[in-house]
């Protein structure tokens, strides 16, 4: 998710399962190409991990799903879903939804290439484009060029008038619709996403479907990714409590100072782990005063915790 997540959350989110497929935020084509900083740095831990792209131009999505797979990404995710006008005027994201030959183009370019799948995130249509034959008309042609696998956020989005966070929250759910996608695609693997806030809501999608993607939930309340593994895919090992989250967190906290790098890059992804119990507002609140300050290390994140202790005794 833009802005909200990075490689520190992936490698923090980690550590809560094993099994999650856990996805870049998009990151465009112009960046990595043209860019001058590492776009496709991620950590070995991540894995299993999918770089979604921004882009429209096959030629130049075809090299970066190269450069995703010589990196060791497990698949290649295409953006067709973000309705923000900085990307709408790139001509991708959402908009792409009305372009489905093109979009089948670039999949087809970057299937061409690359081992990897190479799966599509999208919505379930744009603007005055959000009848169930929009959809099946973009599956079609999108499927036709050998894309088996899209997640679909089961709203659709207005590209003018509504910011990003409107229309991840006006447009209602449908998730009938994605529902019945599957029954008419059995054969393809259909994610669904949007406004899914618990791993019982997450079984129950999975009854009738390929996949579940968490946006919003597994970041401000990233301990539910705890139970992914025993819930969803059947683990039998033990959930790993908040305390050892954190102590597996310093030593990777630790060797981030050690190459320059500040304590909140890391501990603001953290701020949501004890969303919900006695404490959270203690653990947040000693983190978001102190990691930001200059020289601060990891015994800040060991009082933040000491303090939930003392907030739940008080
Ligand atoms: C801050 C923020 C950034 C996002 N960035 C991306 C992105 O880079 N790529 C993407 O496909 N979706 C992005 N999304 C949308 C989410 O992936 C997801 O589709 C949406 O939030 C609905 O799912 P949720 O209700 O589980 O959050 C972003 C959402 C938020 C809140």
């Amino acid at each position: 998710m833009l802005d909200w997540t990075d490689r520190h959350y992936r490698y923090f989110a980690r550590l809560m399962s094993a099994n999650a497929l856990l996805y870049t935020e998009m990151v465009t084509t112009g960046a990595i190409l043209h860019g001058r900083g590492d776009y496709l740095a991620y950590n070995q831990e991540e894995h299993p991990l999918a770089l979604q792209l921004g882009g429209s131009n096959p030629v130049d999505l075809a090299r970066c799903a190269k450069l995703a797979a010589e990196r060791g990404y497990d698949e290649v995710n295409l953006n067709v879903g973000c309705p923000s006008d900085r990307v709408q005027n790139g001509r991708f994201g959402a908009c792409l939804m009305a372009e489905p030959e093109l979009v089948a183009e670039c999949v087809d370019a970057m299937k061409q290439v690359v081992d990897i799948p190479v799966t599509v995130k999208t919505r379930i249509g744009i603007d005055e484009q959000d009848s169930y034959a929009f959809l099946t008309q973009f599956i079609d042609v999108v499927s036709a060029k050998g894309c088996t696998d899209f997640t679909i956020h089961a709203r659709k989005a207005w590209l003018q008038g509504l910011s990003p966070k409107e229309n991840r929250e006006i447009p209602p759910l449908d998730y009938e619709r994605v529902y019945q996608l599957k029954r008419d695609y059995p054969a393809l693997n259909i994610g669904i996403n949007g406004g899914i806030t618990t791993l019982e809501q997450a079984q129950l999608h999975l009854a009738q479907l390929d996949g579940v993607m968490m946006g919003r939930e597994a970041y401000q309340n990233p301990y539910i990714l705890a139970q992914v593994d025993q819930i969803l895919c059947g683990s039998q090992k033990a959930v790993i409590s908040r305390e050892d989250v954190i102590e597996a967190m310093l030593p990777y906290i630790e060797a981030h100072l050690l190459s320059g790098g500040r304590l909140n890059h890391i501990t603001r992804h953290m701020i949501g782990l004890f969303q919900g119990l006695p404490g959270a507002r203690a653990w947040r609140r000693y983190l978001s005063e102190n990691a930001h300050k200059n020289g601060s290390g990891i015994e800040v994140v060991k009082q933040a915790f000491q303090n939930i202790q003392a907030e739940v005794t008080e």
